[in-house]
């Protein structure tokens, strides 16, 4: 029988690589998705047709107690979080009950339905937990590049209660037995990113300068340091890290940091444009506290996952910057999120 996969934030960039990537391991898979006409679940079943949807949402314990009874899953992937950093300083109570507390409700779905208890031994055939922890956990880094020991300073509510997500997942693998690792991921970003990171907002900007549609891209902190990899390679660190005999945390990045002023050169170079002429940088996109610089050390993952990242960072700005320029050429909107390659 094929295994199945319960996949939460299955409407987001990561479901989407994940259900891609565990559907052609032959999974059955099933998205977590949350309110009653959601657009990003039509476009999700658009692109993933063979993705079964369950209704549920992270700040309703209910509704994930029965998500797990009805799915039944072998392995749960915990995506879904308030993911953008400079939305967590605007809805910090929001951020901590999805991005935090999320975690708490998602783990506890599990134990109840698995019927595990204090002290238990880990049983065999138990429901496996991922959770999507983050290295903005970092934040203030206190010693470069960052590892799995490397102490937290996190710089964000959001970073904040990713951090309580990551400590939780440890504690229910040693109170309870529980098989749940936390996968610490560096920026991952693809064609399906949303337009408000950074890596996608210069991307769009591009295709829309060479289009003729702008004439100005406004940015904030160029000068910030960020480890920043593909996408669909991360995925494949997510399943890896449930396959292996002893649950474990891992750093998943590709070890190379570049600041946004590179990847603004990179992007407008890619369109053969000179980004001096159209950038300009807009004190109000700065944040209350930055995390100047992350990279990753992925040794841990390499080693004993056997994970390496493909793209490098030139081919994947160069891959963002080609999806954009169709994408408008073809009369995309990808403010009405319509359209995914
Ligand atoms: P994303 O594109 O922003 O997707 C976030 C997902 O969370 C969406 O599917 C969203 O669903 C869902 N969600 C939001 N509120 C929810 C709620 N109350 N209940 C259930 N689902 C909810 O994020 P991503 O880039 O794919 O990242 C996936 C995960 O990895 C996130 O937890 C993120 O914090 C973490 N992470 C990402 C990176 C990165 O560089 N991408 C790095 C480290 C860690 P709706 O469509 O319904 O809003
Ligand atoms: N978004 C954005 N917009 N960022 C800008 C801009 C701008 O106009 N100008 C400069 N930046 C800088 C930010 O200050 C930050 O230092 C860097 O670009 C990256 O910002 P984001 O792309 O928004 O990502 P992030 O690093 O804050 O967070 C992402 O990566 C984390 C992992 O380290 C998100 O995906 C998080 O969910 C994830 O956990």
């Amino acid at each position: 029988m094929a295994r199945r996969a319960l996949i939460t934030g299955i409407t987001g960039q990561d479901g989407s690589y994940l259900a891609e990537h565990l559907l052609d391991q032959g999974y059955e898979v099933w998205g977590l998705a949350r309110g009653q006409a959601n657009p990003r679940v039509s476009r999700m079943r658009k692109l993933l047709s063979d993705v079964q949807v369950v209704r549920g949402d992270l700040l309703d314990q209910g509704s994930l107690i029965s998500a797990v009874e009805r799915v039944q899953p072998d392995e749960v992937y915990n995506l879904g979080a308030i993911s953008f950093v400079p939305m967590s300083w605007e809805q910090a109570e929001l951020t901590a009950e999805v991005t935090g507390m999320g975690v708490l409700r998602m783990l506890e779905a599990i134990r109840v339905c698995s019927g595990v208890s204090r002290g238990a031994a880990a049983a065999s055939g138990q429901i496996r937990f991922y959770q999507a922890s983050s290295s903005e956990m970092f934040g203030q880094v206190t010693e470069t590049p960052q590892n799995e020991r490397t102490a937290f300073h996190p710089r964000s509510p959001y970073g904040v209660a990713k951090a309580y997500g990551h400590f939780l997942t440890q504690n229910y693998r040693e109170s309870y037995g529980m098989y749940a690792v936390s996968g610490i991921l560096f920026n991952h970003e693809s064609p399906r990113r949303g337009a408000e990171f950074v890596t996608r907002k210069v991307s769009l900007g591009v295709a829309r300068i060479k289009l003729g549609q702008a004439t100005e891209l406004r940015l904030g902190n160029l000068e910030a340091r960020r480890d920043w990899g593909y996408a669909g390679d991360y995925v494949k660190a997510m399943h890896l890290m449930l396959q292996t005999a002893t649950p474990e945390d891992y750093v998943i990045g590709t070890g190379h940091m570049k600041s946004v002023r590179e990847l603004v050169e990179a992007a407008f170079s890619a369109a053969g444009l000179d980004w001096e002429r159209y950038v300009v940088t807009d004190q109000t996109l700065h944040r209350p506290a930055e995390v100047d610089l992350l990279c990753a050390d992925p040794k841990k993952a390499r080693t004993q996952l056997g994970w390496e990242p493909r793209v490098a960072f030139d081919e994947l700005v160069a891959m963002m910057v080609e999806s954009d320029l169709r994408l408008l050429t073809d009369g995309g909107d990808p403010d009405q999120d319509s359209s995914w390659p």
